[in-house]
């Protein structure tokens, strides 16, 4: 069952996500060569339990830490560790919290120091196609038309989708109904509807889509040691559209210019109408 949240069910998701997305603001500023994810991880639990909020990962399934700190090749679930980072490297931090009973959910792959043009072009590309997916969703539309957008854009550029791991409903629970696949074909499963709320997380590889666990049994990793990148971002359907719960008010003008950037090349190529889609305005 998947559920649709009432308005003040909304408002208490929104604080937590808010929150969320507030400490990863501050811990992409001290991602800087020398940091270590460790240090990140410190910073991050702190500020979590200042707020009066729990880390929501540390202790589910035995998650040791309050962030996943994936670097380069690793896709998602690196364990924070003593590692320093190097100018050159990519991280993406994933972080979780739960305040008054409700969960929050955001992550983003941070370049460290100066990165390879490859590297920046990953991020770029994997932030877009989140947004991609983004802007699909609406009351009506299919919870498989957001991964068909997703894998779509990413596919054009000649990078890959991880499969095995997905977005998720989320609200009273870190995970809950639907699974949020960022593969399609568009057209399948459930219907989105006004108040349900949903985690979208595209993992994109520079290379080929398949990946291992380490023997940490958390660690993903690229099985072809390609960079991996991945941007989450926590959603509510609206009425006529999603409001993006960890979308912070300075970052409210970039977001339109991504959602704007997708829809001006989808009337370009007639996307939404072949789709059977409503064009968005
Ligand atoms: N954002 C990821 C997810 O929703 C991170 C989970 S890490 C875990 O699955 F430790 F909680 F599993
Ligand atoms: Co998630």
């Amino acid at each position: 069952m998947i559920v649709c949240r009432s308005q003040s069910e909304i408002d208490k998701l929104r604080r937590v996500n808010q929150l969320v997305a507030r400490i990863l603001a501050e811990l992409r500023q001290i991602v800087v060569p020398g940091v270590t994810t460790e240090g990140i991880d410190v910073l991050a639990e702190r500020r979590v339990r200042e707020a009066g909020a729990e880390p929501a990962f540390k202790g589910y399934h035995g998650y040791p830490a309050t962030v996943c700190a994936s670097v380069n090749e690793q896709v998602v679930h690196g364990i924070p560790s003593s590692r320093a980072l190097g100018s050159g490297d990519i991280v993406s931090i994933d972080m979780g919290a739960r305040l008054a009973g409700f969960f929050g959910d955001c992550a983003v792959t941070v370049p460290v120091g100066r990165v390879s043009p490859e590297a920046a072009e990953l991020l770029r590309v994997t932030e877009e196609a989140l947004f991609r997916g983004i802007d699909r969703v609406r009351p009506g539309v299919r919870v498989s038309d957001i991964g068909a957008a997703v894998q779509q854009y990413v596919e054009s550029h000649g990078y890959s989708v991880v499969r095995e791991f997905v977005g998720h409903g989320i609200g009273t629970s870190l995970h809950e109904e639907p699974q949020v696949a960022n593969y399609g074909p568009g057209g399948h499963g459930p219907r989105l509807a006004e108040g349900m709320v949903l985690a979208i997380e595209p993992m994109v590889n520079a290379g080929k889509a398949a990946v291992r666990v380490l023997s940490d049994g958390w660690t993903a990793v690229t099985k072809d040691q390609s960079l991996s990148a991945h941007f989450e971002h926590t959603v509510v359907v609206t009425r006529d559209g999603t409001e993006i719960l960890t979308l912070l008010p300075e970052d409210e003008a970039r977001a339109r210019q991504l959602l704007a950037a997708g829809r001006a090349v989808e009337t370009r190529e007639g996307r939404p109408e072949a789709a059977g889609l409503p064009a968005r305005t």
